[in-house]
């Protein structure tokens, strides 16, 4: 089928604010009184703030109130956003823009489909809200990934089906969106992780639309 749209995720594929999210997350946790590792992010990836924070405090054996909860995630927050807003340009990955501009130069539309309600400002910094076609992002949606509703909302945005689009994704739960919504998915990680994508890539640096018809034939 042809290839009419690409929706993106953010986090982790656009550009590496994962390591942030990572950051602001083992700092709340050491507040708390637990450790917070690497291994245990993975289970954030794609997934909203306050389903985060309920991970993490399962991780960490605590359970708090509502107000609680709240509080450690405006806390949590302002650690990551302190993070983003000295993020310049350049914090864009390798490969992104120019596989964006073979995108535009090919007529194909260009979506953002992601969790986050920063996305914006972190479009913003990185000086590439006008490469998208429709911006999908926390602020739109109800329904959390592996929900398909971010990407479907995507593709009725930018007037394609979802047979015409193809997901790019470094999350498993965001994959199974993909997959959820009848879409094909590109997995950007681990192939292990990132089971039912119609394929993998490493990342954008080298990668081509011709790459991307051939890999999904
Ligand atoms: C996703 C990230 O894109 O957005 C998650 O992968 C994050 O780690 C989620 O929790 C929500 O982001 P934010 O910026 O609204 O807290
Ligand atoms: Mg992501």
């Amino acid at each position: 089928m042809e290839i009419k749209a690409c929706l993106f995720d953010l986090d982790g594929v656009v550009v590496d604010t994962a390591k942030f999210h990572f950051l602001a997350w083992k700092r709340l946790g050491e507040e708390l009184g637990f450790d917070f590792t690497e291994e245990d992010n993975e289970r954030l990836k794609g997934v909203s703030r306050m389903r985060s924070l309920d991970i993490l405090l399962e991780i960490g054996g605590l359970t708090l109130t509502q107000e609680e909860k709240e509080a450690a995630a405006a806390k949590k927050n302002e650690w990551y956003v302190e993070f983003i807003t000295k993020m310049g340009t350049d914090e864009i990955l390798p490969g992104v823009k120019s596989f964006f501009d073979q995108l535009k130069a090919a007529g194909v539309k260009i979506a953002l489909g992601s969790a986050s309600k920063n996305a914006m400002m972190i479009l913003e910094r990185l000086e590439i809200v006008n490469y998208f076609d429709a911006i999908i992002d926390g602020t739109h949606v109800e329904k959390a990934k592996p929900d398909p509703e971010v990407f479907l909302k995507g593709a009725e945005a930018v007037g394609v089906q979802p047979g015409e689009a193809v997901v790019f994704e470094d999350a498993a739960a965001g994959v199974e969106a993909a997959l959820n919504g009848g879409m094909r998915a590109v997995g950007v990680g681990d192939p292990a992780v990132l089971k039912g994508a119609q394929m993998h890539i490493d990342g954008f640096e080298g990668f081509t639309l011709e790459k991307l018809r051939a890999g999904l034939e």
